[in-house]
């Protein structure tokens, strides 16, 4: 059987089971590496409006197959997310992280109440219905800090989702800011093999602390998002496959991946960034292992190729995170080099998400964009 063939058959069955065993996975991880060697002229172009979209015809039917698991709970809908990076203080040290604790070349700078509050008027105005808070693990915002902040925004916009992204917590911090009225949660495991994980971060982290939060935010209630950064050093097939096994375990509401990338100021500053394709293959993946699953174009997608979100798009995602931090900070959250959108003002960045979004033949939905028949509170 030529690989085309097989690469239909492992997709149907994908489509079908929602998994592969590991035999299975490794074809087809090698058919689409196989094909993605191959010379460009048997490249099919997948959307005319745009050029990048160039695939493999094993890629074709992947993505194809991956739209389709979207259309069948979300339609063509996207969904807007307003990111407020609101501190780049971080206690940990991450070894891929450009905010970690000894890069002495960060400019600190933490966002008042005030000013987030501010970020969410202007958000708001453009239409957005889910402000993500995110920042590194910073201590000075202690837990009240926190659910006041939570809660103004939620008192002010009854309508929107509030979704966190501070890190590691005890249960008692997440059942607060839940009770505080945060909807959501954002937690990537980042890699959930043991030895990996060990090599990404510094001791004091664990994959096993990861995990008990994880499921803590399950527990009480949030919807939670985990994932992965594609192509992180040291990270094989093998790491991947473990990830996908946990993630399907988990049963995450969304789903964010993005390819690695290096900062200049970090010890991984001389590593390989992530592959597009890697990236794309395992968002088509994920969608088809989960199909009802949030999963975002990330802003690491977009920085490593121009119209990366877009293909994301075409891959199956069906969430984009805007910025909505104020213009002087956003250069000052690199969590690697060359981040997009750090120039822009909100209000240009919503006409360019639009046209990406449309480009990629999907629409732009203003709502909170909840999990498929996730029951929110109170309604
Ligand atoms: N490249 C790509 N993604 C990164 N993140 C952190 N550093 C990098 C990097 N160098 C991702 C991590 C984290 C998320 C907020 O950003 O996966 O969970």
């Amino acid at each position: 059987m030529n690989n085309l063939s097989r690469m239909e058959e492992l997709v149907g069955l994908l489509e079908k089971e929602q998994t592969l065993t590991d035999s299975e996975f490794s074809e087809f991880f090698d058919i689409l590496a196989d094909s993605c060697g191959e010379d460009a002229d048997r490249r099919v172009q997948i959307r005319e409006e745009i050029p990048a979209a160039r695939c493999t015809q094993e890629e074709a039917i992947l993505y194809a197959a991956a739209r389709r698991a979207r259309e069948k709970y979300y339609g063509s809908d996207v969904y807007l997310r307003g990111l407020i990076e609101f501190t780049n203080y971080c206690r940990n040290d991450c070894k891929y992280c450009g905010i970690r604790r000894s890069n002495r070349n960060v400019q600190r700078y933490r966002l008042s109440k005030e000013q987030i509050l501010l970020c969410c008027e202007q958000g708001y105005s453009l239409g957005f219905r889910t402000f993500v808070l995110q920042g590194g693990e910073d201590l000075y915002f202690t837990d009240d800090m926190i659910c006041g902040i939570v809660a103004a925004i939620k008192e002010r916009y009854p309508d929107c989702a509030v979704t966190l992204s501070i890190g590691e917590k005890s249960r008692d911090s997440y059942k607060a800011y839940y009770d505080a009225g945060a909807d959501r949660y954002l937690l990537r495991q980042e890699t959930s093999d043991p030895l990996h994980y060990r090599y990404l971060h510094p001791q004091e982290l664990s994959i096993e602390n990861r995990k008990r939060c994880l499921s803590d935010l399950k527990e009480i209630g949030y919807q939670v998002g985990c994932g992965i950064m594609v192509g992180s050093p040291g990270q094989t097939r093998d790491h991947v496959m473990q990830d996908l096994r946990y993630m399907k375990k988990f049963r995450p509401h969304m789903v964010g991946i993005g390819p690695f990338i290096p900062h200049k100021d970090t010890p991984f500053a001389g590593e390989k960034a992530g592959s597009l394709y890697d990236t794309l293959h395992l968002l088509a993946v994920i969608r088809l292992m989960m199909p009802d699953v949030l999963l975002p174009a990330t802003t690491a997608l977009g920085t490593i190729h121009p119209a990366g979100r877009e293909l994301g798009f075409l891959a199956g995602a069906n969430v984009i995170m805007p910025n909505l931090s104020p213009g002087d900070v956003r250069k000052k959250y690199l969590l690697y080099d060359g981040k997009i959108c750090t120039e822009d003002e909100a209000s240009a960045c919503g006409r360019c998400i639009e046209l990406r979004v449309r480009k990629a033949g999907c629409r732009v939905v203003y709502s909170r964009g909840d999990f498929a028949g996730f029951k929110v509170r109170g309604q």
